[in-house]
């Protein structure tokens, strides 16, 4: 998702430091980006290299005016995140966070200027979905907000506010959704052709929720149920058995190449 967003940023005309702490991660996000911004020339789309020119890979924190973390769900590598933004990034930037679920008000906390801190949630695939949840922490200033909201209509996105409660409003709905399925499939009510079929086309889904768990990655799928569990205290919230049996055996969807479905 990093990849992602930081394509539509520096489509918009802004440049973009992209860091991943894993070898390769950006060279990767770099050739989806070109793969993504070719398909979107047909449509009006900018050029490819010229967006692509305005992203440089680098190797650590820079002072940029704005912090986009895209990290896995992890809270503790999150807060590491924010606290070495706080002591590198210039005093006025904005640190934004991509979580699906973690509390935005937990992240500011680990730095010294939590009225800076927001969530900038972007829903994957970032370029073609237009919704970005912008989610209010606790100490979250109007300044902040406004700054982010209006970062996103520039985005071409469609900015929509939440407060900072587990999974928001976007997981709050949609993770149950997707559980409920991998229930479904856990408990044989029908195959996973079946249980996608019956949301795509009865509920007129673009993609079923085994297959959305998948482009997700069930691993995030586990995670932002965990946090939707412990946050909400419910049991209807504990992760599906058979997410976290796959997880387990590293079936984690689309980019491993396997989870409720194979993938070339
Ligand atoms: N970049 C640019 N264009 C892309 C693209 C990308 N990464 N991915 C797809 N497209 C384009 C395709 O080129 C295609 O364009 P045309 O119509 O001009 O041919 C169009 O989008 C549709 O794609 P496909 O024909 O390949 O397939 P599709 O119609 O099934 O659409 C999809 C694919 C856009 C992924 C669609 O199935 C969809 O919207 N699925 C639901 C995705 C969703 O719910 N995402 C949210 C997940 S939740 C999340 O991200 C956040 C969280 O917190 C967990």
């Amino acid at each position: 998702m990093g990849g992602g967003i930081a394509q539509v940023v520096a489509a918009s005309g802004r440049r973009v430091s992209l860091h991943d702490s894993l070898p390769g991660a950006t060279d990767r996000a770099l050739g989806a980006m070109r793969t993504s911004l070719e398909k979107l020339v047909e449509k009006g789309g900018a050029d490819p290299d010229e967006v692509i020119s305005r992203i440089e890979p680098v190797d650590d924190f820079v002072r940029a005016d704005l912090l986009i973390e895209a990290a896995i769900e992890d809270v503790v590598v999150k807060e590491e995140i924010f606290r070495r933004a706080d002591e590198i990034l210039p005093r006025d930037a904005v640190l934004a966070s991509n979580t699906s679920s973690i509390s935005i008000t937990k992240l500011a906390a680990a730095t010294e200027r939590p009225e800076q801190v927001i969530g900038m949630h972007f829903f994957n695939p970032v370029p073609v979905l237009k919704l970005v949840e912008v989610v209010r922490g606790l100490q979250t200033s109007d300044e902040t907000t406004a700054a982010v909201v209006a970062l996103a209509e520039d985005l071409g996105k469609v900015p929509a506010e939440a407060r900072d409660f587990p999974g928001f409003v976007s997981n709050r709905i949609l993770m149950p959704f997707l559980n409920e399925a991998a229930y479904a499939l856990l408990e044989g009510v029908a195959e996973p052709e079946a249980i996608d079929t019956i949301a795509k086309l009865g509920f007129a889904h673009p993609m079923g929720p085994l297959a959305l768990a998948d482009l997700i990655g069930l691993d995030t799928c586990v995670a932002i149920m965990e946090v939707l569990h412990e946050g909400l205290g419910d049991p209807r919230y504990a992760p599906c058995p058979l997410l976290r049996q796959y997880v387990a055996a590293g079936r984690l969807g689309r980019k491993s190449g396997r989870g409720f479905y194979e993938y070339g």
